[in-house]
């Protein structure tokens, strides 16, 4: 049986020296649903994404795809379920040396030893195109286009290998209204048509209010609310509503545990 839920993360801990950033992380997405996660700088939204991939460990807790334990798996098995996964780093991660034809293609050249050549550029070509870039980007390289272009690659790069799911890490950081408009579009095109997971971390509310079925605040390393966009909007927690509307009503919220919500 085919599991609803495409990805299941219970009880994930995480410590980097003293600092513990993530405290026993449970939620799950829905398959083909879009969840956002939001919180400030330095909260555990990137190292959380990182675990999803397992491109970090957890020192306790486990994360499941599509049903399977990836913590206790190696080798090809956690190859076949990476390649489940798309994953659109922070900072583009586009390889330099690389036109960005190649950087997209790249995962197929890897993975899809068996299509010939021509194909797979073609394949990418069309990833590309999918995200709207125009023909005159492919031979370009990462250091030759703007910010926004460069996302965009990075987004056809996690699309290429058609992944059922698609990890994002502040796609619209830094990007002007418009443009980050046009990547929720995109975001939300990839749920539509190609009925993908998403999983996005943002920081952008707008986007967040756009694409998300469910919206989770990470705050100090657990998750201090979960609900849909309107529960959000009208949360009455203080933090959150600091987070969300960006001022506080009423006094100023004290940043310390006692102003937790259980
Ligand atoms: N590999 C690592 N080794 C040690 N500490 C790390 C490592 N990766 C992240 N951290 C620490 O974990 C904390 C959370 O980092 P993380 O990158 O997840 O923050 P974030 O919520 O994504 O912030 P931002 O919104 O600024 O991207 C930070 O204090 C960071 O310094
Ligand atoms: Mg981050």
């Amino acid at each position: 049986m085919v599991p609803t839920e495409s990805i299941v993360i219970e009880g994930l801990s995480k410590r980097f020296g003293l600092q513990e950033v993530l405290k026993e992380i449970t939620f799950s997405v829905p398959k083909g649903q879009t969840y956002c996660i939001i919180g400030g700088s330095g909260q555990g939204k990137s190292v959380l994404l990182k675990h999803v991939m397992r491109l970090m460990s957890p020192d306790r807790g486990i994360v499941k795809i599509d049903g399977e334990e990836i913590g206790t798996l190696s080798g090809e098995d956690l190859s076949r379920v990476r390649r489940k996964m798309g994953m659109v780093f922070q900072e583009s991660a586009l390889f330099d040396s690389m036109t960005c034809l190649e950087n997209v293609a790249f995962g197929l050249f890897m993975h899809r030893r068996e299509i010939p050549r021509k194909t797979i550029l073609d394949l990418a070509r069309e990833k590309l195109r999918m995200v709207g870039l125009p023909v005159s980007v492919e031979e370009k390289f990462p250091s030759q286009i703007s910010g926004g272009m460069k996302k965009r690659v990075g987004i056809a790069r996690a699309i290429a290998l058609a992944p059922g799911i698609l990890l994002y890490d502040e796609p619209t950081t830094g990007l002007d209204p418009v443009l980050a408009a046009s990547i929720d579009e995109l975001i939300m095109k990839m749920k539509k048509d190609l009925g993908v997971t998403s999983l996005v971390i943002t920081h952008d509310m707008n986007s967040a209010f756009r694409i998300s079925d469910r919206i989770l605040f990470l705050y100090r390393g657990e998750i201090r609310f979960s609900g849909t966009p309107e529960e959000v909007r009208t949360t009455s927690d203080p933090l959150l509503s600091q987070f969300v509307h960006g001022e506080t009503r009423g006094p100023i919220p004290v940043l310390s545990d006692e102003t937790r919500v259980s």
